[in-house]
C-alpha cells in the first residue's frame, strides 16, 4: 500500500449493524486483493445502535464468507464525514435521501467548496442488482442477510472496476 493519501469511501445504511458493516468489510475485501489505495468505513444514518458490535446474523453469514465484522462498532454519521470522505454509497433510497439532507446541513456548517463527498447509491453501477436497493434484512431470515452479502459483492466489484481507472 503506498503511502499517498488515501481515496475515502463511506458506507451508509440506517442502523450501521446489517448492511453498511457488510458492505464495508466486503468492499476493504476486494480493495485489499487489487492492492487499491482505499480507506474503508461505514456509518448509519439513526442514532439506534452507537458503539454496537454488528448484528449476530450479520456478522455469522459473513463469516461463512470469509468476511469478519467483529471489530467493526456502530456510529452515526455526521456533517464531518462530508468532509472527510470521497464517496459516501447509501444502501437504498431512504438512506440516499437522508444523506442528501444531511449534506445540506454540511454545506450549510462548513461551505459548500469544502464538502468533498460525493453520494451515490451502492448499487449504481452495478450490472447484476442495477441502482437496486440493498433489503434491510433486520426483521427477515437467513436469505436476507445472505442477499445483503451478494448483493455487497457485486457492488463493490463493479465500484472497484471503476474507481480503478479514476484513481489510475
Ligand atoms: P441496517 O439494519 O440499517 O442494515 O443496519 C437495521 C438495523 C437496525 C434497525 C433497522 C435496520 N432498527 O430498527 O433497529
Amino acid at each position: 500500500m503506498s503511502s499517498r493519501t488515501p481515496y475515502k469511501v463511506l458506507c451508509v445504511c440506517l442502523g450501521n449493524i446489517c448492511r453498511s458493516p457488510t458492505a464495508e468489510v466486503v468492499f476493504r475485501h476486494y480493495c485489499d486483493a487489487q492492492q487499491l489505495n482505499i480507506w474503508v468505513d461505514s456509518a448509519g444514518t439513526s442514532n439506534y445502535h452507537p458503539g454496537k458490535a454488528p448484528d449476530a446474523r450479520s456478522q455469522q453469514h459473513a463469516l461463512q464468507r470469509g468476511y469478519d465484522l467483529s471489530a467493526l462498532r456502530a456510529r452515526q454519521l455526521t456533517t464531518r464525514d462530508f468532509l472527510d470522505f470521497d464517496l459516501i454509497l447509501a444502501m437504498d433510497q431512504e438512506n440516499l435521501q437522508n444523506i442528501q439532507h444531511l449534506k445540506h446541513h454540511a454545506a450549510e456548517e462548513y461551505g459548500a467548496e469544502l464538502l468533498r463527498a460525493k453520494v451515490a447509491l451502492m448499487s449504481e453501477h452495478d450490472p447484476q442488482y442495477p441502482r437496486h436497493e440493498v433489503p434491510d434484512p433486520y426483521y427477515g431470515e437467513a436469505d436476507g442477510f445472505e442477499r445483503v452479502l451478494d448483493q455487497c459483492e457485486s457492488s463493490a466489484q463493479a465500484w472497484i472496476n471503476i474507481l480503478k481507472t479514476e484513481l489510475a
